[in-house]
């Protein structure tokens, strides 16, 4: 089993389409290890995308990831980093397939309803960013 960690962004969490993601996670079959409701400060977005830090769009998405209240979560399932990042689409939201969250919950590349890590060293740093151990027992 391999664990992954996704985020229900702003844009998602705001037009009240957290519960249909969720729906769309139970009905995949992963299991939901961790879960929380949070208001991330900027600063706090800007730890968690210092990968990006320097990029042209590194201000706005750390502005829009702090603009309201997210759901972050550690999925588990057989390859759950791939499987989540097919669930979720393209990043640009316009290119992603037709049944993807992005498609059917994204607006734009800059809000994209979902976050889903990208090899097993991002999704260990984010779930650890995130998470103690204590709350994924
Ligand atoms: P990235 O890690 O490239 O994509 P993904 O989320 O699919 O792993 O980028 C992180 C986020 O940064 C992305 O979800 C949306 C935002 N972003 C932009 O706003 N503009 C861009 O041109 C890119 C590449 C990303």
């Amino acid at each position: 089993m391999e664990r992954t960690f996704a985020i229900i962004k702003p844009d998602a969490f705001k037009a009240g389409n957290a519960g249909k993601i969720l729906a769309r996670i139970y009905a995949e079959d992963f299991r939901v290890v961790g879960l929380k409701k949070l208001y991330l400060s900027k600063v706090e977005a800007e730890g968690f995308y210092a990968v990006h830090a320097g990029k042209p769009f590194f201000d706005e998405l750390t502005t829009f990831m702090s603009s309201g209240p997210c759901v972050v979560m550690v999925l588990e399932a057989e390859g759950a980093i791939k499987k989540w990042r097919d669930l979720m689409g393209a990043t640009n939201p316009t290119e992603a397939a037709e049944g993807t969250l992005r498609r059917e919950f994204g607006t734009f590349v800059g809000e994209n309803a979902t976050h889903g890590s990208d090899a097993p060293e991002t999704a260990a740093f984010e779930i650890g960013y995130f998470f103690s151990g204590l709350e994924l027992l």
